[in-house]
C-alpha cells in the first residue's frame, strides 16, 4: 500500500512528492494470497509448494516490512517468531532468525513447508532415513541466498539441518508451513535416537497486519 500526497511548496512553487510505504502491507498481501491458495488447492501439495513458493519469493525479495522485534536474534539460540496463523490452522507464517554460528538440530516437519531467505545466507544440510539402520544420513547440502526458496515435506524430503552460513551477522528467513507449526508434534534426531518435540514460538504477540487507517 502506498500513500502519495502532493502539495505545493509556497516558496518554490514546485510540487513535492511525499511517499509513505506501508511496508507491513507486503505481509498482509502474502497472507491474503496464501489463504486463497490453500482454500482453492485443498490437498494438492505440489500446487501449494509451486504457487506458494512463487508468492514467498515475491515477499522475501523485499526486506523492508518485517518489524524489528520479529527479526531480533537471541545470543543463546535461533528464534522462531509467529507472524500469522490461519484461523483454521491450515498454514502458518514465521520468521526464523539465526545469530552467527547458530543452527537447528536434525529435525523433520511432518507437513509441507516453504523456506524463503530474506537476509544474510543460510546453509541447508539434507538428510534421509537409512532404511537399514533407521537413522538419518546426510545426502547433500546447499546454500540459500536472499530470494532463494527451499521446499520440505514428507513427500519431497522432510529432514534437514539449517544454519546461519555467515559468521559476522544474523540471517533471517520467512517460512510457511501447512499447519500451526509451533504446535505440531515433530521429531529431532540425535545420537541415533528419535526425540519428539513441539517447537512453540518465541513471541506472545503477532504483528498488526490490519491497521489500514492511513489508507482510509
Ligand atoms: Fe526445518
Amino acid at each position: 500500500m502506498v500513500a502519495v500526497n502532493f502539495f505545493a511548496d509556497s516558496q518554490t512553487t514546485h510540487l513535492v512528492l511525499v511517499s509513505t510505504v506501508n511496508h507491513i502491507a507486503r505481509l498482509r498481501t502474502f497472507v491474503q494470497q496464501m489463504t486463497g491458495l490453500v482454500q482453492s488447492a485443498g490437498s494438492d501439495e505440489p500446487l501449494i509448494l509451486r504457487e506458494g513458493g512463487a508468492l514467498l519469493h515475491e515477499l522475501v525479495t523485499h526486506d523492508d516490512w518485517l518489524p524489528e522485534q520479529f527479526s531480533a536474534p537471541d545470543p543463546q539460540r535461533y528464534r522462531q517468531y509467529l507472524l500469522h496463523c490461519d484461523p483454521y490452522e491450515r498454514f502458518s507464517v514465521v520468521s526464523f532468525v539465526w545469530g552467527p554460528g547458530q543452527k537447528t538440530p536434525v529435525h523433520d516437519h511432518t507437513v509441507w513447508g516453504l523456506v524463503g531467505v530474506m537476509r544474510g545466507r543460510e546453509r541447508c544440510e539434507e538428510f534421509a532415513i537409512d532404511p537399514a539402520r533407521g537413522v538419518p544420513v546426510k545426502t547433500g547440502e546447499h546454500l540459500i541466498d536472499p530470494g532463494g526458496i527451499d521446499k520440505v515435506s514428507p513427500t519431497v524430503g522432510d529432514i534437514h539441518v539449517v544454519c546461519n552460513a555467515l559468521a559476522d551477522r544474523a540471517s533471517v528467513s520467512i517460512h510457511v508451513y501447512g499447519a500451526n507449526i509451533g504446535a505440531v508434534r515433530r521429531h529431532i534426531f540425535a545420537d541415533g535416537a528419535v526425540q519428539p518435540f513441539v517447537s512453540g514460538y518465541a513471541n506472545s504477540v503477532t504483528p498488526n497486519l490490519w491497521d489500514r487507517s492511513g489508507a482510509a
